[in-house]
């Protein structure tokens, strides 16, 4: 290659992201397998989804559904989406023109993003934040402005949010129950971003994908509930979460109908449609067994007790957590190492691997806290507790 060809050429890797690199998931997931530890990073269960629903693939594999599906979705799927919503939270949805089936939450929140955030817009996000939401901003010419929300409870500082909307603040994020912390919005916080957002253009971006992870007879405070703010609302969640199923990337976005054809617009050139027998056989499990993802709450709350009782004798402290399947953990009064590096050395030296929680901090912080994931079987937790009880 000539000078001139290699020098053109580095203008046009200039990249979009220069300050992104491989993510902590990826990172920590390989070290740990390097080291044989015990991975309590990523959010993936280590046991099966429902049997009933693996049938179903399998019937739909062979059964010839393997040819595109429809952009929105499958209308059985997108029908079944509508009465789940209708039952849970109360809202009558339009299949067709108000449910779309994504590949994965990813992709309906960058559809999202995407859709709506205009070059210099400001979109309101709370530190901790799930990754994905920063750079689809930043890609779609637009500005995060992230706010702090604070351990141990990590509640919103409403005031603080009153003070941050500017003219040009075009959404919120709001992800409850929350990754990392667990936390989940309350009435009086939705009350709170009613007042908020009234008469303001302001769209509400809920990514609620631990919807039915939610403990100690709390209730999910979903966007839908509230036809104020549902109005406003585009609203992801996962069936790979709900179902065991992370692998599957299967998500859906639900909106007013103006505000999906929008989200549309986007999706059908970033994804087209989704895998399709997949599709057919969650459209038949959601119809058959409803009562699998109303007992996930009682599930999850089982093993975040277990867990939280296993690291009781521990140097740990735990607040437990609210939703999710993720327990924080404050080693504040093991070590005042950086969460970074002390995650790092975890997994090295101790055989345990988790996520340190300033990877989802835009904001410095100096909080000593880690992240684990309990969707795992009883062993994998009981050997996690043993390691994390002699630090
Ligand atoms: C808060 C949050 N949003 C979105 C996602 C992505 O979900 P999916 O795997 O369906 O793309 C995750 C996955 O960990 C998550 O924790």
């Amino acid at each position: 290659m000539t000078p001139n060809h290699s020098s053109s050429l580095n203008s046009a890797l200039r990249s979009k992201l220069p300050d992104v690199g491989t993510t902590i998931f990826t990172v920590m997931s390989q070290l740990a397998a390097e080291c044989g530890a015990v991975n309590l990073t990523q959010g993936c269960p280590d046991f099966p989804p429902p049997t009933g629903l693996l049938d179903r693939v399998a019937h739909h594999l062979y059964a010839s559904n393997n040819q595109y599906a429809p952009m929105s979705g499958l209308p059985a799927l997108r029908e079944q989406i509508a009465i789940k919503t209708l039952a849970l939270y109360g809202r009558q949805l339009d299949p067709d023109s108000e449910v779309t089936v994504t590949s994965g939450a990813t992709e309906a929140l960058f559809s999202v993003i995407e859709a709506f955030v205009h070059t210099g817009d400001e979109v309101l996000c709370f530190d901790p934040a799930y990754d994905t939401y920063d750079p689809a901003i930043r890609l779609a010419g637009g500005q995060a402005v992230h706010l702090p929300l604070v351990a141990p409870h990590f509640g919103i500082d409403w005031n603080g949010v009153r003070a941050a909307i500017t003219p040009r603040t075009r959404m919120i994020i709001l992800n409850s129950p929350h990754n990392p912390s667990g936390a989940v919005l309350s009435p009086a916080d939705m009350t709170s971003l009613e007042a908020i957002v009234r008469d303001t253009g302001i769209l509400l971006l809920g990514d609620e994908v631990y919807e039915h992870m939610v403990f100690d007879g709390r209730r999910h405070e979903s966007l839908l509930r509230y036809p104020a703010l549902a109005e406003r609302s585009l609203v992801i969640s996962s069936f790979g979460k709900t179902y065991h199923a992370t692998g599957w990337k299967i998500g859906y976005c639900v909106a007013p109908k103006a505000l999906m054809s929008e989200f549309r617009r986007i999706h059908q050139f970033v994804q087209f449609c989704v895998v399709t027998p997949m599709q057919r056989a969650l459209a038949d499990f959601l119809a058959s067994d409803a009562d699998h993802y109303l007992g996930l709450s009682a599930f999850y709350q089982e093993k975040r007790d277990r867990f939280c009782a296993l690291l009781a004798p521990s140097r740990l402290r735990c607040t437990p957590s609210a939703g999710t399947y993720f327990q924080l953990a404050d080693y504040s009064a093991i070590s005042d190492e950086p969460d970074l590096s002390y995650a790092r050395r975890l997994t090295r030296e101790a055989g345990i691997a988790c996520i340190p929680v300033s990877v989802f901090c835009a904001l410095p912080g100096n909080a000593r806290l880690l992240r684990f994931c309990f969707a795992k079987d009883s062993s994998t937790l009981e050997r996690a507790a043993e390691i994390l009880c002699r630090l």
